[in-house]
Formats: C-alpha cells, structure tokens, sequence
C-alpha cells in the first residue's frame, strides 16, 4: 500500500474510540517490560479471553512471545501521563510508574480502572501485528472513568462530562490546572508583561486541551496526575471559555517552578480569576475538601464535590 493511503486507513482506524491500556511481562530475568496498547478487545466471557496486537517493531515483542503470560491494566483517565510513557522509549518505565504484581507476577499499574492477569494461550501472526490472546485467570475492577482515545488525542470522558458547558461552546477554551507539589504551587512569571499565571493551554487564542497540556508540562519535567475539575468559567470580556484542573504529581525535575503556598506573588498576577480560584484553592485545601466552580470570571456558584 502506498504511504498515503496507509495514512489514510491510520486515520480512518483512528475513528474507533478505544479505551487505553498498559500490557505488561517480564523477561527472562525478570526485568519487569510494558507498552501502551488501546489494539485491547475482550474476546470471550465463557472461557475468560481477551487479546492485544503487538507491533511486530516493538522493542518487546519478543519478550511477549516468549512469556507464558501477560498483565493488562485499564488507564484510568487521569492516567494520560502513564500512556505517554508506556509508549516511549524511557527505560524508567517502571520506575516512575507504581505499581504490584499480579497474582502470576506481571506489573499491575495503581489507580488503573481495571486489571487482567493472563495465561498466554495463542498467538497469531497478523500481517505487521502478532495478536496474543490471553485466557484470564485473576481480574478486578473498580468505579473510575477509564481514558479514551480517538484520532490520535486523548478523551476524558468523566472529567469532560462535568466540564460539557464549556467543551459544548464554540468559543477558544484555556485548558489550565493547579498543580500542587510538597504544598507548592506550579506558578510562571513572565517579566515581559510583568504577570505570573498557572499553567494552561490555549492562553494563545487556539482552543487547548488536556493532552496539550500534559504534554507540555512534560517537556519541562513535570509528570502531572489530574485529581478533579476545579472551575469552568466564561470569560466575558474575550469570548473564551477556561476549565481548570486540579492537579498533583508523579514527578517533577523542575522544583524552582514551585512556590510555597505562602509565597505566591500575589501582586504580580494580573487576573482577578486566576486570583480568586488560587485563593478558593489554597482555602478549600486546608479543608481537605473541594469544589468546583461553574460562571464567569465575575459570578458564578461552587458545586461541592462529596
Ligand atoms: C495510544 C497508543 C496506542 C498504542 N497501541 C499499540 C498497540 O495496540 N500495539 C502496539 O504494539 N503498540 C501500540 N502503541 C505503540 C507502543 O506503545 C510503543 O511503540 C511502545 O514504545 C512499544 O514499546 P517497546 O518498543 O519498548 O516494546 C500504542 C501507542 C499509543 C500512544
């Protein structure tokens, strides 16, 4: 096929919305091997069997041929910065991520929304993928949204659920969080125009979204897990819409991007919205407890989370 039309069937494959998933093993000398893979299906109930197709140019594959069985851990959706991982080449794969084994010893990622412990019982050689089928012999689930994935980005579907007034606009949306870290703040100051703000996509007038955000926040060294919604607020006088997250981290390379709680330049930010939701914040936190906030950046009412 030529690579054009190979794009295209990409892209049309590309309009499946699937689930995430992290396969697991371990090699022969035990060093524990994972890749992110959303080829998942469940194949029966009676016999339990699932599958998964491997890419005949992963790294891994032939760990995965040789092992008797496999892990598979459902990302749940706060777990975007674990799919980028798992499909990377960092050798710290296992590392960064927490996790347990399984009751036949494979990594099983924390806070996944499900997890399957597998028997290897086939595999069959499909063109540029081998599938694996695994016979399930131990498996748990819990109430957590799973991570979706559609053309190629990432879809929160809980999250964007409760954040639909703003993601249903046809205006710009700015895609932020408050990431705490240690009781600091992830803040930027930007000498230039004499402002510090938090971390947001979208500040350029092109709508930003989640995976945008993560992503950038991961170039500068910082592995960020969405904890819940915070605010979604229109803002009135540009036509926008803002959803920020709340947000705690994995890991962080960059701490002097963090400011103790007590130390934010309060003076030095410029928006009266961004000065009261990081106000709410630090008030809500000392409670332990949060809420969000639907309006504008002028009025608007806090929904209390339970
Ligand atoms: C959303 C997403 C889905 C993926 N699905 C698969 C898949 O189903 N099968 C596969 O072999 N690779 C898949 N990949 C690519 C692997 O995760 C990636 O190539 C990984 O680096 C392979 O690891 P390895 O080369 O260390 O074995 C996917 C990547 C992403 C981002």
């Amino acid at each position: 096929m030529e690579f054009s039309e190979l794009r295209r069937l990409r892209s049309a494959f590309g309009t499946f919305l699937t689930g995430i998933t992290v396969v697991t093993t371990r090699q022969g000398d035990g060093i524990p091997r994972g890749f992110t893979a959303n080829s998942f299906t469940s194949v029966s109930l009676d016999p339990p069997m699932l599958l998964v197709c491997v890419d005949k140019q992963a790294e891994s594959l032939d760990v995965f041929l040789e092992s008797p069985g496999f892990g598979i851990s459902i990302l749940a959706e706060n777990q975007i910065d674990l799919s980028v991982l798992f499909a990377s080449k960092q050798p710290e794969k296992f590392e960064i991520a927490e996790w347990t084994d399984s009751p036949s010893g494979y990594p099983i990622l924390e806070g996944a929304c499900a997890w399957f412990d597998c028997e290897q019982c086939n595999q069959v050689d499909s063109g540029d993928h081998v599938v694996l089928f695994g016979k399930i012999l131990n498996f748990g689930y819990n109430s957590k949204y799973g991570l979706g994935y559609i053309r190629g980005g990432y879809m929160t579907p809980g999250l964007e659920y409760s954040a639909g007034r703003a993601y249903g606009s046809d205006s710009p949306v700015v895609v932020g969080a408050i990431v705490e870290h240690d009781g600091k703040i992830l803040l930027y100051d930007d000498p230039k125009n004499a402002d510090v703000y938090l971390p947001a996509s979208g500040l350029d007038g092109n709508s930003g979204s989640l995976q945008q955000l993560q992503s950038s926040l991961i170039d500068q060294g910082i592995w960020i897990v969405i904890d819940s919604l915070f605010a979604v607020y229109e803002n009135e006088d540009h036509a926008s819409q803002s959803i920020y997250y709340r947000a705690s981290t994995r890991k962080v390379e960059r701490l002097e991007l963090f400011r103790p709680i007590d130390q934010i330049p309060w003076d030095g930010i410029s928006s009266p919205a961004l000065k009261s939701m990081l106000n709410r914040y630090i008030e809500e936190s000392s409670r332990k407890r949060f809420g969000i906030y639907f309006g504008s950046d002028r009025n608007g009412i806090i929904q209390n989370l339970m």
